[in-house]
Protein backbone atom coordinates (compact mmCIF):
# COMPACT_ATOMS: atom_id res chain seq x y z
CA UNK A 1 0.00 0.00 0.00
CA UNK A 2 1.44 3.49 -0.82
CA UNK A 3 2.23 6.05 1.67
CA UNK A 4 -1.27 8.15 -0.18
CA UNK A 5 -3.64 5.04 1.00
CA UNK A 6 -2.09 5.16 3.86
CA UNK A 7 -3.18 8.54 4.46
CA UNK A 8 -6.65 7.77 2.54
CA UNK A 9 -6.83 4.65 5.01
CA UNK A 10 -6.44 6.87 8.35
CA UNK A 11 -8.56 9.80 7.25
CA UNK A 12 -10.93 7.18 6.39
CA UNK A 13 -10.94 5.74 9.84
CA UNK A 14 -11.72 8.73 11.76
CA UNK A 15 -15.38 7.92 9.70
CA UNK A 16 -15.00 4.06 10.45
CA UNK A 17 -17.59 3.00 13.16
CA UNK A 18 -15.54 -0.40 13.65
CA UNK A 19 -18.60 -2.02 14.14
CA UNK A 20 -19.30 -5.45 12.30
CA UNK A 21 -22.79 -6.72 11.07
CA UNK A 22 -24.35 -8.13 8.33
CA UNK A 23 -23.53 -5.23 6.07
CA UNK A 24 -19.63 -6.31 6.50
CA UNK A 25 -17.67 -5.89 3.25
CA UNK A 26 -17.75 -9.29 0.65
CA UNK A 27 -15.47 -9.31 -2.24
CA UNK A 28 -17.76 -11.01 -4.15
CA UNK A 29 -17.96 -14.52 -5.10
CA UNK A 30 -19.68 -16.23 -2.11
CA UNK A 31 -21.12 -15.24 1.01
CA UNK A 32 -20.12 -14.22 4.25
CA UNK A 33 -21.64 -14.68 7.21
CA UNK A 34 -21.51 -14.08 11.36
CA UNK A 35 -22.62 -15.85 13.76
CA UNK A 36 -22.32 -15.92 17.56
CA UNK A 37 -20.82 -18.89 19.35
CA UNK A 38 -22.22 -20.01 23.02
CA UNK A 39 -19.70 -17.38 24.42
CA UNK A 40 -21.11 -14.46 22.50
CA UNK A 41 -18.37 -14.03 20.95
CA UNK A 42 -18.32 -13.54 16.96
CA UNK A 43 -17.70 -15.91 14.09
CA UNK A 44 -17.59 -15.47 10.36
CA UNK A 45 -18.19 -18.34 7.82
CA UNK A 46 -16.54 -17.77 4.57
CA UNK A 47 -18.37 -19.81 1.84
CA UNK A 48 -16.66 -20.09 -1.59
CA UNK A 49 -19.35 -20.11 -4.93
CA UNK A 50 -16.63 -23.28 -5.28
CA UNK A 51 -18.60 -24.61 -2.01
CA UNK A 52 -14.87 -24.32 -0.29
CA UNK A 53 -15.52 -22.74 3.03
CA UNK A 54 -13.42 -20.98 6.23
CA UNK A 55 -14.18 -19.87 9.73
CA UNK A 56 -12.70 -17.46 11.52
CA UNK A 57 -13.10 -16.52 15.23
CA UNK A 58 -12.92 -12.99 16.37
CA UNK A 59 -11.19 -13.62 19.11
CA UNK A 60 -7.21 -13.19 17.96
CA UNK A 61 -8.96 -12.77 14.36
CA UNK A 62 -8.27 -17.03 14.65
CA UNK A 63 -8.68 -18.92 11.62
CA UNK A 64 -10.36 -22.03 12.54
CA UNK A 65 -10.54 -23.89 9.11
CA UNK A 66 -10.70 -24.06 6.03
CA UNK A 67 -12.05 -26.66 3.78
CA UNK A 68 -11.45 -26.91 -0.33
CA UNK A 69 -14.18 -27.30 -2.52
CA UNK A 70 -12.94 -30.79 -1.88
CA UNK A 71 -13.76 -30.99 1.02
CA UNK A 72 -10.20 -31.08 2.25
CA UNK A 73 -9.52 -29.79 6.03
CA UNK A 74 -6.15 -27.96 5.47
CA UNK A 75 -5.99 -26.46 8.40
CA UNK A 76 -5.89 -28.12 12.19
CA UNK A 77 -7.58 -27.14 15.10
CA UNK A 78 -7.52 -28.84 18.33
CA UNK A 79 -10.66 -30.53 19.12
CA UNK A 80 -10.11 -29.45 23.18
CA UNK A 81 -8.97 -25.86 21.98
CA UNK A 82 -11.07 -22.96 24.16
CA UNK A 83 -13.14 -20.98 22.41
CA UNK A 84 -14.33 -18.78 24.91
CA UNK A 85 -12.16 -16.22 24.72
CA UNK A 86 -9.84 -17.42 28.15
CA UNK A 87 -6.79 -18.21 26.17
CA UNK A 88 -5.04 -18.30 22.95
CA UNK A 89 -7.17 -20.74 20.28
CA UNK A 90 -4.64 -23.98 20.22
CA UNK A 91 -4.62 -24.53 16.63
CA UNK A 92 -6.15 -22.87 13.75
CA UNK A 93 -3.73 -19.51 12.32
CA UNK A 94 -3.53 -17.68 15.51
CA UNK A 95 -1.58 -14.10 15.11
CA UNK A 96 1.23 -13.27 16.81
CA UNK A 97 1.55 -9.55 17.27
CA UNK A 98 4.05 -7.35 18.32
CA UNK A 99 5.85 -9.98 19.52
CA UNK A 100 7.40 -13.41 19.09
CA UNK A 101 8.12 -15.54 22.20
CA UNK A 102 8.50 -13.43 25.44
CA UNK A 103 11.07 -11.40 24.84
CA UNK A 104 9.64 -8.53 27.04
CA UNK A 105 7.94 -10.44 30.08
CA UNK A 106 5.74 -7.58 30.28
CA UNK A 107 3.72 -8.70 27.42
CA UNK A 108 2.50 -11.82 27.03
CA UNK A 109 3.69 -14.93 24.70
CA UNK A 110 3.24 -14.22 21.45
CA UNK A 111 1.92 -10.71 21.96
CA UNK A 112 -1.67 -9.54 22.76
CA UNK A 113 -3.35 -9.92 19.10
CA UNK A 114 -4.26 -13.55 19.67
CA UNK A 115 -5.84 -12.61 22.86
CA UNK A 116 -7.85 -9.85 21.88
CA UNK A 117 -11.52 -10.14 20.28
CA UNK A 118 -10.97 -8.10 16.89
CA UNK A 119 -13.56 -6.16 14.88
CA UNK A 120 -15.37 -7.09 11.79
CA UNK A 121 -14.92 -4.51 9.76
CA UNK A 122 -17.57 -2.95 6.96
CA UNK A 123 -14.54 -2.12 4.55
CA UNK A 124 -11.31 -2.33 3.50
CA UNK A 125 -9.06 0.80 3.08
CA UNK A 126 -8.16 -1.04 -0.46
CA UNK A 127 -8.95 -4.22 -2.08
CA UNK A 128 -5.59 -5.93 -2.51
CA UNK A 129 -5.16 -7.42 -5.84
CA UNK A 130 -4.65 -11.22 -5.05
CA UNK A 131 -8.04 -11.65 -3.96
CA UNK A 132 -9.51 -11.48 -7.00
CA UNK A 133 -11.93 -14.20 -7.60
CA UNK A 134 -11.85 -15.01 -3.63
CA UNK A 135 -14.26 -14.57 -1.13
CA UNK A 136 -12.88 -12.75 1.35
CA UNK A 137 -13.21 -10.95 4.32
CA UNK A 138 -11.24 -8.28 6.84
CA UNK A 139 -11.32 -7.93 10.69
CA UNK A 140 -9.35 -4.89 12.51
CA UNK A 141 -7.77 -4.56 15.28
CA UNK A 142 -6.20 -1.25 16.53
CA UNK A 143 -4.95 0.54 20.14
CA UNK A 144 -8.12 1.55 20.98
CA UNK A 145 -9.43 -1.83 20.84
CA UNK A 146 -5.62 -3.74 22.35
CA UNK A 147 -2.63 -1.80 23.56
CA UNK A 148 -0.15 -2.42 26.44
CA UNK A 149 1.55 -0.23 28.29
CA UNK A 150 4.82 -1.96 27.79
CA UNK A 151 3.90 -1.53 23.79
CA UNK A 152 1.64 1.77 23.50
CA UNK A 153 1.71 2.72 20.30
CA UNK A 154 -1.18 3.90 18.00
CA UNK A 155 -1.72 1.63 15.54
CA UNK A 156 -4.46 -0.09 13.31
CA UNK A 157 -4.26 -3.49 12.11
CA UNK A 158 -6.04 -5.04 9.01
CA UNK A 159 -6.52 -8.50 8.69
CA UNK A 160 -7.24 -10.13 5.08
CA UNK A 161 -8.67 -13.47 4.65
CA UNK A 162 -9.85 -14.53 1.28
CA UNK A 163 -10.68 -18.16 -0.04
CA UNK A 164 -10.65 -19.75 -3.42
CA UNK A 165 -11.95 -23.62 -4.43
CA UNK A 166 -8.60 -25.30 -3.04
CA UNK A 167 -6.92 -21.80 -1.32
CA UNK A 168 -6.80 -19.97 1.71
CA UNK A 169 -4.68 -16.34 1.49
CA UNK A 170 -4.31 -14.23 4.79
CA UNK A 171 -2.68 -11.15 5.10
CA UNK A 172 -2.10 -8.96 7.82
CA UNK A 173 -1.14 -5.19 7.68
CA UNK A 174 0.05 -3.19 10.13
CA UNK A 175 -0.18 0.71 9.95
CA UNK A 176 1.53 2.66 12.23
CA UNK A 177 -0.70 5.59 12.88
CA UNK A 178 1.06 7.52 15.23
CA UNK A 179 3.63 10.46 15.20
CA UNK A 180 6.36 7.99 16.19
CA UNK A 181 8.31 5.13 14.68
CA UNK A 182 7.84 1.50 16.48
CA UNK A 183 8.90 -1.36 16.16
CA UNK A 184 7.24 -5.00 16.30
CA UNK A 185 7.33 -8.91 15.24
CA UNK A 186 4.62 -10.63 13.84
CA UNK A 187 3.78 -13.87 12.60
CA UNK A 188 1.26 -16.16 10.99
CA UNK A 189 1.13 -19.11 13.23
CA UNK A 190 -0.10 -21.61 10.93
CA UNK A 191 -1.39 -25.28 11.93
CA UNK A 192 -1.67 -27.44 8.29
CA UNK A 193 -3.45 -30.72 8.84
CA UNK A 194 -1.16 -33.39 7.88
CA UNK A 195 -3.14 -36.54 8.86
CA UNK A 196 0.18 -38.35 10.11
CA UNK A 197 3.39 -36.39 10.76
CA UNK A 198 5.44 -39.65 10.36
CA UNK A 199 4.31 -39.94 6.65
CA UNK A 200 4.75 -36.25 6.37
CA UNK A 201 7.70 -33.94 4.61
CA UNK A 202 8.56 -30.44 4.27
CA UNK A 203 10.60 -28.91 1.30
CA UNK A 204 11.75 -25.86 0.21
CA UNK A 205 13.96 -24.88 3.28
CA UNK A 206 16.75 -27.24 2.71
CA UNK A 207 20.11 -25.63 2.84
CA UNK A 208 18.95 -22.58 4.52
CA UNK A 209 20.33 -21.22 7.96
CA UNK A 210 17.92 -21.35 11.18
CA UNK A 211 18.22 -20.76 14.72
CA UNK A 212 17.20 -24.07 16.60
CA UNK A 213 15.23 -23.26 19.36
CA UNK A 214 15.17 -26.82 20.62
CA UNK A 215 18.61 -27.04 20.61
CA UNK A 216 21.17 -26.36 23.46
CA UNK A 217 22.17 -23.29 20.95
CA UNK A 218 19.58 -21.37 19.96
CA UNK A 219 21.74 -18.47 19.35
CA UNK A 220 23.63 -19.97 16.62
CA UNK A 221 22.50 -20.04 13.10
CA UNK A 222 23.05 -23.65 11.69
CA UNK A 223 22.62 -24.84 7.95
CA UNK A 224 20.13 -27.25 7.00
CA UNK A 225 21.55 -29.96 4.80
CA UNK A 226 18.38 -32.11 4.79
CA UNK A 227 16.89 -32.40 1.28
CA UNK A 228 13.48 -32.35 3.07
CA UNK A 229 12.27 -31.87 6.58
CA UNK A 230 10.82 -35.02 8.39
CA UNK A 231 9.36 -34.57 11.60
CA UNK A 232 10.15 -37.01 14.22
CA UNK A 233 11.00 -35.25 17.68
CA UNK A 234 10.51 -31.69 19.07
CA UNK A 235 11.27 -29.30 15.79
CA UNK A 236 11.45 -25.80 16.72
CA UNK A 237 13.13 -23.70 14.14
CA UNK A 238 13.35 -20.29 12.94
CA UNK A 239 14.72 -20.05 9.32
CA UNK A 240 16.29 -16.93 8.21
CA UNK A 241 16.67 -15.41 4.74
CA UNK A 242 20.33 -14.89 3.24
CA UNK A 243 21.75 -11.49 3.99
CA UNK A 244 20.25 -9.34 1.41
CA UNK A 245 18.02 -12.33 -0.18
CA UNK A 246 14.50 -13.95 0.81
CA UNK A 247 14.02 -17.50 1.73
CA UNK A 248 12.86 -19.84 -1.15
CA UNK A 249 9.18 -19.92 -1.91
CA UNK A 250 6.83 -21.81 -1.67
CA UNK A 251 7.01 -24.46 1.12
CA UNK A 252 5.44 -27.66 0.69
CA UNK A 253 4.37 -30.30 2.81
CA UNK A 254 3.75 -33.83 1.51
CA UNK A 255 1.35 -35.41 3.86
CA UNK A 256 -1.20 -37.69 3.17
CA UNK A 257 -3.25 -34.87 3.32
CA UNK A 258 -2.11 -34.02 0.09
CA UNK A 259 0.58 -31.82 -1.33
CA UNK A 260 0.05 -28.48 0.35
CA UNK A 261 1.64 -25.34 -0.67
CA UNK A 262 2.53 -22.49 1.52
CA UNK A 263 3.75 -19.35 -0.21
CA UNK A 264 4.75 -16.27 1.88
CA UNK A 265 5.81 -12.82 1.26
CA UNK A 266 5.68 -9.74 3.29
CA UNK A 267 6.38 -5.84 1.89
CA UNK A 268 7.34 -2.77 3.67
CA UNK A 269 5.15 0.60 2.41
CA UNK A 270 6.76 4.36 3.42
CA UNK A 271 6.80 7.69 1.87
CA UNK A 272 10.06 6.01 -0.40
CA UNK A 273 7.34 3.47 -1.94
CA UNK A 274 6.91 -0.06 -1.30
CA UNK A 275 9.75 -2.94 -0.99
CA UNK A 276 10.17 -6.44 -0.03
CA UNK A 277 10.60 -7.26 3.93
CA UNK A 278 12.77 -10.33 3.91
CA UNK A 279 10.25 -12.71 5.98
CA UNK A 280 11.37 -15.35 8.13
CA UNK A 281 9.81 -19.15 8.34
CA UNK A 282 9.32 -20.80 11.97
CA UNK A 283 8.53 -24.72 11.76
CA UNK A 284 7.36 -26.22 15.05
CA UNK A 285 5.75 -29.42 16.42
CA UNK A 286 5.96 -29.91 19.95
CA UNK A 287 6.31 -33.84 20.06
CA UNK A 288 4.67 -36.11 22.62
CA UNK A 289 6.22 -34.80 26.01
CA UNK A 290 5.92 -30.90 25.26
CA UNK A 291 2.59 -31.55 23.93
CA UNK A 292 1.25 -33.46 27.16
CA UNK A 293 2.32 -30.15 28.59
CA UNK A 294 0.00 -28.44 26.45
CA UNK A 295 -3.83 -28.82 28.54
CA UNK A 296 -5.86 -27.83 25.14
CA UNK A 297 -4.11 -29.93 22.62
CA UNK A 298 -6.10 -32.76 21.84
CA UNK A 299 -4.67 -36.92 22.83
CA UNK A 300 -2.23 -37.19 19.96
CA UNK A 301 -2.93 -34.12 18.25
CA UNK A 302 1.47 -33.70 17.72
CA UNK A 303 1.05 -36.14 15.14
CA UNK A 304 -1.99 -34.37 13.07
CA UNK A 305 -0.47 -30.95 12.76
CA UNK A 306 2.85 -28.88 12.04
CA UNK A 307 3.45 -25.32 12.43
CA UNK A 308 5.01 -24.02 9.21
CA UNK A 309 4.86 -20.08 10.59
CA UNK A 310 5.47 -16.79 7.74
CA UNK A 311 6.73 -14.22 9.90
CA UNK A 312 8.82 -11.25 10.57
CA UNK A 313 10.79 -12.07 14.28
CA UNK A 314 14.22 -12.46 13.19
CA UNK A 315 14.86 -9.04 15.07
CA UNK A 316 12.14 -6.28 14.91
CA UNK A 317 10.50 -4.30 12.11
CA UNK A 318 10.65 -0.88 12.21
CA UNK A 319 7.37 1.20 11.29
CA UNK A 320 7.58 5.19 10.88
CA UNK A 321 4.75 7.01 11.03
CA UNK A 322 2.02 6.53 7.81
CA UNK A 323 3.89 3.41 6.89
CA UNK A 324 2.28 -0.15 6.58
CA UNK A 325 3.86 -3.57 7.04
CA UNK A 326 2.53 -6.28 5.06
CA UNK A 327 2.42 -10.25 6.08
CA UNK A 328 0.96 -12.33 3.29
CA UNK A 329 0.49 -16.30 3.14
CA UNK A 330 -1.06 -18.49 0.35
CA UNK A 331 -1.61 -21.85 1.41
CA UNK A 332 -3.07 -24.32 -1.07
CA UNK A 333 -4.00 -28.01 -1.77
CA UNK A 334 -1.81 -28.85 -5.06
CA UNK A 335 -2.93 -32.35 -5.23
C1 LIG B 1 6.09 -21.25 17.99
C2 LIG B 1 7.34 -21.00 18.77
O1 LIG B 1 5.89 -20.24 17.06
O2 LIG B 1 4.97 -21.25 18.90
C3 LIG B 1 7.48 -22.03 19.88
O3 LIG B 1 8.47 -21.07 17.90
C4 LIG B 1 6.23 -22.04 20.75
O4 LIG B 1 8.64 -21.73 20.65
C5 LIG B 1 5.04 -22.27 19.85
O5 LIG B 1 6.36 -23.06 21.72
C6 LIG B 1 3.71 -22.35 20.58
O6 LIG B 1 3.52 -21.27 21.40
P1 LIG B 1 2.23 -21.16 22.30
O7 LIG B 1 2.43 -19.94 23.13
O8 LIG B 1 1.06 -21.04 21.38
O9 LIG B 1 2.16 -22.43 23.12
Amino acid sequence: MSKKDCKKHQEKKEKDTFVGGPAAWVAVMGSVEQSENEHGLTLVRLTHESGATAVVHSFGATVLSFTTAGGQDLIFCSSTALLDGSKAIRGGIPLVFPQFGQPDKRLAQHGFARNSVWQVLPEPSSVPDEFAGMCTCVLGLDNTIATHEAWPYPYRIEYFIAIGPETIVTKLMVHNSGEENFAFQSLLHTYIAIGDISATTISGLQGQSFFDKASDDPDTAKEDPDQHIEVAQYVDRIYVPPPEGLLPDPVTIVSPVGSISLSRHAQLSNSEGTKPLPADTVVWNPWAEKAAALSDLEEGGYMRMVCVEPGLVNGTIQLEPGACAALTQRISLER
